[in-house]
């Protein structure tokens, strides 16, 4: 494994404290995002201004005219797509982002059609990326790897920036921003709403993400549901205490079901397991089944951030409460716009 003199100082640094590191060099207060790679750096302010923006952008693209501007917004541009872990969501939402913006794109998707493949690390893959590009976009199975590619190329000639487009176990922020998006379209607001997350808690970095930037609004609630070894970790509990966030366990689902304004179900992240463990667990009690939606509130949504296996039964795709088809479809506008905010070019 290759040597980074700094990146071990680097990495152990509190959280908060590398934000600055990740914005924009010449930004006012060094308050532009120019590698997004925490959840935790998307302020309420920020995330307000890019739903107004993806507004912005789907409107546009209703029309010919519309789509022909939104294409010369960023025609100069070219982004790398470095998704080396399974992706069809977050791949093609970023990809058609680009296609609307004009960003013209390059991707690699396994490491056995790369030169990692003879031996070349991923950090000097990130280094080549950025020889040719202008924006990287990263999927990757190591916790961390977006952030120490984004250091990587800080300490280089060439710092462009980096999306975290999913990180191992850890963060998924612009899962999190769609999901804020999502919400924010269907009930009109996030502040009072109250959040039941279902599932693999433990292991779903879409949780993760999303239960942080949660924080950022005011009397949310959120109920994790889950079994026993897969509920919610400790470092997120306890970030929600330090913001006053209102939060209960349960593994009784059907109870919170009736409470909530948003269900939230996520699939069991087996593809972490050491000794297939998931197997000796009874999921179907974590599951949103067509006999729930009696006791679900009039106005309440239910999300996936997909890929759903049996989390939500087919027969309630139809149900006007059930936004996860239109979520994933949110993901392209919102990632759009992020995309703008960080190479500076909005209309
Ligand atoms: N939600 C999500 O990240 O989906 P993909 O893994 O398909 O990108």
């Amino acid at each position: 494994m290759q040597i980074f003199k700094g990146w071990k100082e680097f990495k152990a640094k509190p959280q908060a404290e590398k934000f600055q590191y990740f914005s924009r060099p010449s930004s006012l207060q060094n308050k532009t995002i120019h590698h997004l790679i925490y959840a935790q750096q998307l302020t309420r302010e920020f995330t307000g201004e890019l739903f107004a923006l993806a507004d912005k952008i789907r409107d546009m693209a209703k029309t010919k005219e519309g789509m022909d501007s939104l294409q010369r917004l960023a025609s100069d541009k070219r982004a790398m797509l470095f998704f080396v872990q399974p992706s069809t969501r977050t791949f093609l939402s970023f990809l058609n982002a680009c296609h609307i913006l004009g960003i013209k794109t390059s991707e690699i998707r396994d490491t056995a059609t790369s030169s990692e493949i003879k031996g070349e690390s991923p950090e000097d893959a990130v280094r080549t990326f950025s020889s040719y590009v202008d924006l990287i976009i990263v999927r990757h199975a190591e916790e961390g790897f977006a952030e120490k590619s984004a250091w990587v190329l800080n300490q280089s000639g060439r710092p462009i920036p980096i999306i975290n487009g999913g990180s191992g176990k850890d963060e998924h922020p612009t899962q999190a921003l769609l999901d804020l998006y999502t919400i924010n379209r269907s009930l009109g607001k996030i502040d009072g709403k109250k959040i039941a997350m279902v599932g693999d808690l433990k292991r779903g970095r879409t949780i993760r993400s999303l239960s942080q930037l949660l924080a950022n609004y005011s009397d949310v609630e959120i109920f994790f549901a889950a079994a026993e070894q897969y509920q919610m970790k400790d470092d997120i509990l306890e970030y929600l205490k330090k913001r006053g966030v209102p939060f209960s366990l349960t593994s009784d689902f059907e109870s919170v079901i009736p409470k909530a304004d948003v269900i939230y179900c996520t699939r069991i992240q087996d593809e972490y397991d050491e000794n297939g463990e998931s197997e000796k667990i009874d999921y179907r009690k974590f599951h949103f089944e067509e006999r729930h939606l009696a006791s679900l509130k009039k106005d309440a949504i239910i999300m996936h951030p997909f890929p759903r296996r049996l989390e939500i039964a087919t027969a309630i795709d139809n149900d006007p409460r059930a936004k996860y088809w239109e979520q994933a479809r949110n993901g392209m506008w919102i990632r759009a716009a992020l995309m703008l905010k960080i190479l500076g070019r909005e209309p």
